[in-house]
């Protein structure tokens, strides 16, 4: 199904955690061939009240583990994506790697300041969180369009539900996710002429660490506990499970290859029917 895929090179933000959605969309990206950039954060706090994590070691480890499996070259990275010079220092890397990138998937985010209404949200926490989920797809973007702009390519922006659907007292990330939403639309229109297609995913709750960090934030404020946070949840997914990193990659895979040649500027939800829109 994804056969022009076979030979092309990607960079996936965010894709240096071996649970996390980026590194699902580097896997299923070298198993239809593609050669990846694993770009990652390293020794950096990844989200509010995280233990510092990615090291150059595990990402290495990931990135050969790839290679052998799939006989594709992958490359880690390490990745800022709130610095311009660790952006250029990228870029000055896969230049020297690849040459040119067919496929970005910005799916690098976080969460910082959480959980504030507005008029209790620490400033500098929404700055960073909006700096990471916004800035950052725009920054990277800005970075890698001129790599792509000889032949065409494809980005794929990873937004949120949120982005969609108001959150309670998570409103940094959710207006971030919502921007990264027009983002892609404004994108789509600038790229379509030198063939460049931009859609964005819309996950709803896909299992990763994000999710566990999450439900025992609300397991905490809620003196509840994380098993009936989920159970929550899982009530007001008509599906009645949590998604999974390989079903977001095998999304972002169809939106990476000519399956969806004919489709840009859309956000397309990814969320067990969570989220239904007309
Ligand atoms: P995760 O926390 O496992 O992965 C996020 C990745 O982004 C991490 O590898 C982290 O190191 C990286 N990152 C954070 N700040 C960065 C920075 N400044 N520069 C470069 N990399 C940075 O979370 P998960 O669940 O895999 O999320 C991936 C994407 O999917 C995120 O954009 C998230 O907002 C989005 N998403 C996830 C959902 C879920 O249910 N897991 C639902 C909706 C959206």
């Amino acid at each position: 199904m994804t056969a022009d895929l076979k030979g092309k090179a990607a960079l996936v933000t965010g894709s240096g955690k071996k649970a996390g959605i980026g590194y699902g969309i580097v896997r299923k990206l070298a198993e239809c061939g593609v050669n990846v950039i694993i770009a990652d954060l390293v020794g950096k706090e990844t989200r509010q009240n995280e233990p510092l994590a990615n090291n150059m070691a595990e990402m290495t480890h990931l990135a050969k583990d790839l290679e052998k499996a799939f006989k594709i070259k992958a490359i880690p990275v390490e990745l800022d994506v709130t610095l311009q010079g660790s952006i250029t220092k990228m870029v000055d890397e896969v230049q020297k790697q690849f040459g040119r990138i067919h496929i970005l998937c910005n799916n690098a985010g976080t969460v910082f300041g959480v959980p504030n209404a507005i008029h209790t949200y620490d400033q500098d926490a929404w700055m960073k969180t909006i700096d990471v989920n916004l800035h950052g797809v725009f920054r990277v973007s800005k970075a890698i369009v001129p790599l792509m702009t000889d032949s065409g390519g494809c980005i794929i922006n990873v937004a949120s539900r949120a982005a969609k659907v108001p959150p309670l007292f998570n409103g940094a990330y959710a207006v971030a996710k919502a921007g990264v939403v027009m983002l892609t639309k404004v994108m789509a229109k600038e790229l379509a002429g030198a063939g460049i297609r931009v859609n964005a995913i819309c996950p709803g709750v896909i299992q990763t660490d994000f999710t566990d960090w999450r439900f025992k934030l609300e397991a905490d404020i809620l003196d509840s506990t994380v098993e009936e946070r989920e159970a929550e949840m899982l009530k007001s997914i008509p599906m009645g499970r949590l998604g999974t990193t390989a079903e977001a990659a095998d999304l972002v895979a169809f939106l990476a290859s000519d399956q969806s040649s004919y489709i840009t500027g859309q956000a397309i939800n990814i969320s067990g029917g969570q989220l239904m829109e007309i």
